[in-house]
């Protein structure tokens, strides 16, 4: 029996991946914030697919409370065979403009919390000889587009080398790159996306479907549709410096800002 750890499994892609690894007839471990959303999808693929949930529940930039997340990934008497480090959040308004506390908090939650985890859960996974790790992305992280996508890039890379690190135990590593993906990450973030058109939506499933095959067939990035993957190789090859400048002109400051006057620089 494969045993799966999903972060942020209460919404989104976290839950679309919990359904998809169910549906193979894994047994999960969800955490979140959010207990009773948790215990709702625990009873939903019991049903579903007859599937033990361990329900986790855990603020993952609480240090003591993702410590036990940890812990639970360490246990050798109830093995986890796959990570899936999803739990993630954006921000409303770019770098200058936002509270460097909110920062620090994205970084901590898309960097630093995959790390400890990954880090916790490896040596069992390279004694065991079996396993995976899979990397909730974007396609952000493929070019300079504020620090959500160089948060994005630096996971992307990480699971890239260490996919090479873990190979020879036969280990798998997976970065999963979505495009913009219907959840909840948009309204949380308080992204204004309604000028944005149908077809640049991807679903969750599909993400999660791609992802799972791409994690059979042993690929080291996950990337669903062709509008994404024709993105991340025309990324491969736009000059970065335009493209930034290109990128900025779409991270407005929010109405709240004070105006920027050159005295400002000058003072
Ligand atoms: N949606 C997109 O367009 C898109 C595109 C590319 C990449 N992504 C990435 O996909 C991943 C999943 O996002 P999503 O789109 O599924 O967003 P979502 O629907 O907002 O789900 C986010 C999940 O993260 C959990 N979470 C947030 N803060 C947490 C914390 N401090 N501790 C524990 N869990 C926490 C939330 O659960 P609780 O509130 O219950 O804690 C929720 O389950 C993220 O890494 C995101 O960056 C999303």
């Amino acid at each position: 029996m494969t045993t799966v750890l999903i972060t942020g499994a209460s919404a989104g892609l976290g839950a679309a991946f919990a359904r998809g690894f169910a549906a193979k007839g894994c047994d999960l471990i969800l955490v979140a914030r959010d207990t009773g959303r948790l215990e709702d999808l625990a009873g939903e693929l019991a049903a579903a697919h007859g599937t033990a949930s361990e329900v986790l529940t855990a603020d993952l930039l609480d240090p003591a409370q993702c410590a036990t997340v940890a812990a639970r990934l360490a246990d050798p008497d109830r093995p986890v065979d796959v990570l899936v480090n999803n739990a993630g959040f954006g921000l409303p308004a770019p770098f200058p403009y936002s509270p460097v506390e909110d920062e620090e908090r994205m970084l901590d939650l898309l960097v630093k919390v995959p790390l400890k985890l990954t880090h916790t859960l490896v040596p069992g996974l390279r004694e065991r000889r079996r396993g995976a790790v899979l990397n909730v992305s974007s396609v952000a992280g493929l070019l300079p587009t504020g620090t959500y996508g160089a948060a994005k890039a630096w996971i992307t890379a990480f699971s890239e080398s260490l996919r090479v690190d873990l190979a020879p135990y036969g280990v798998r590593v997976l970065a999963v790159v979505p495009g913009f993906t219907r959840t909840e990450f948009q309204e949380r973030a308080g992204m204004d996306v309604s000028a944005l058109p149908d077809s640049v939506w991807l679903d969750a499933d599909a993400v999660v479907a791609r992802a799972l095959k791409d994690l059979a067939l042993r690929r080291p990035l996950s990337i669903t549709g062709r509008r994404y993957k024709a993105y991340a190789l025309a990324a491969r090859h736009l000059p970065r410096g335009f493209v930034a400048r290109r990128m900025a002109r779409d991270r407005r400051p929010p109405a709240s800002a004070p105006a920027h006057r050159a005295q400002d620089v000058a003072d």
